[in-house]
């Protein structure tokens, strides 16, 4: 509904932890994250004037821009947009690409969600801005189509060729249950997360250089995996279509690098399906020992994981009531997530910590997260 006053509105849009289907959004597979009860507040008055002015409170930084040149990626003043602001300005942009109106406000961001930790911050700003605007603009999406507007935003103004898993979790959470996303159909259903364990999240605190071209890099490999495939098997089109077996018949036609990373996405297709029905009959160590072989999978195959990640996969394999874990999100830094008994989750937290600690000298940031409901306006 149209927002008529000028009363300030508040939207929360949750982060994401994905427990399975690492980097197949962009091979059609499936994935299985949660949106997480940490996320990013907006609390937004709308402005006469027609400009965006933001307050990152947390950066402690402004900006203010424009919504009729938003092709520029500059501020009032002509300056570039710094990178956070681009996520705003390009779901505007993106949003006005699809006709739907999108007026000037007065914003203030702020989030408990760790920056830059591999939960997906920056899709929970892009969607709770969509949401925003769709409270102002007396239009309705469906979260789908609103996800899908927000994923163009990041890949063409922002210029990193993701998926959808982020910007669908953020926006499509439900209380308690993973969700299930076939991403070639868009079909999606919740799966309940079984009510004795806890998913702890291990920010490692490490962030590597180069994340968005490495990631970018992946994509490409996955594409010319495809191309090769396609000279021997001319019906597929993304290696979700592809077996095991069909995969090893191509072995010798392509580049090592390029052979790993096809098989763990087809390894990755296989397990998710698997893990999902895992997961409807309450099989969470069935589940968790998944969980591990991902990971393994993600440090060998498609070598995205860290010395620092991998220290926390092999610490928390060790700890008492640890059901599976694993890196999450993108890779190269960031996050392990942990499937773990919860009548044992405080003491395998503190141990973890202990752990890392005198492994590797830094403090990981580790916190107990549940599964929540998608992005809404709150008052
Ligand atoms: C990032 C992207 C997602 C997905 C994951 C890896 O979070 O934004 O689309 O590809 O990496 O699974």
């Amino acid at each position: 509904m149209q927002n008529q006053t000028s009363n300030p509105i508040k939207v929360i849009s949750p982060g994401r932890v994905n427990l399975l289907g690492e980097h197949v959004d962009y091979n059609d597979g499936w994935v299985l994250p949660i949106a997480i009860d940490k996320a990013v507040t907006i609390e937004a008055s709308p402005a006469a004037d027609g400009l965006v002015r933001i307050f990152a409170r947390d950066l402690d930084e402004k900006v203010a821009f424009n919504l009729n040149s938003l092709e520029n990626k500059r501020d009032i003043d002509g300056n570039p947009l710094p990178g956070w602001a681009t996520y705003p300005a390009g779901v505007a942009w993106s949003l006005q690409q699809h006709g739907l109106s999108v007026s000037g406000v007065d914003a203030v961001l702020h989030s408990d969600l760790p920056i830059g930790a591999g939960l997906s911050s920056s899709a929970a700003v892009e969607v709770g801005f969509a949401v925003l605007w769709e409270a102002l603009g007396g239009w309705k999406l469906d979260r789908m189509t609103l996800a899908r507007y927000c994923q163009q935003a990041e890949v063409e103004y922002v210029g990193v060729n993701c998926g959808l898993m982020d910007q669908f979790a953020s926006a499509n959470g439900v209380a308690g249950h993973a969700l299930l996303l076939d991403t070639r159909t868009l079909e999606w259903r919740p799966v309940p997360v079984p009510a004795w364990t806890a998913i702890v999240i291990a920010d490692s605190r490490v962030k590597h250089k180069l994340v968005d071209s490495a990631y970018n890099t992946r994509h490409d490999e996955c594409s010319q995996a495809v191309r090769i495939l396609q000279t021997k098997y001319p019906n597929i089109t993304a290696l979700r279509d592809v077996t095991p077996y069909e995969l090893h018949t191509m072995l010798a036609q392509m580049p090592e690098n390029v052979f790993k990373r096809a098989r763990h996405i087809v390894s990755e297709c296989q397990r998710v399906p698997r893990a999902a029905a895992m997961l409807d009959v309450g099989d969470s160590a069935g589940f968790g020992r998944l969980m591990f072989e991902t990971h393994a999978s993600l440090r060998d195959d498609y070598e995205v994981s860290c010395r620092e990640l991998d220290i926390l996969v092999d610490l928390a394999a060790t700890i008492p009531g640890c059901l599976g874990a694993r890196l999450t999100g993108a890779g190269f830094g960031g996050s392990t997530a942990n499937l773990v008994l919860e009548k044992d989750a405080d003491a395998f937290m503190d141990k973890l910590r202990q752990g890392y600690k005198k492994a590797t000298g830094f403090e990981a940031n580790i916190f107990l997260c549940k599964a929540e409901d998608g992005a809404r306006v709150v008052e």
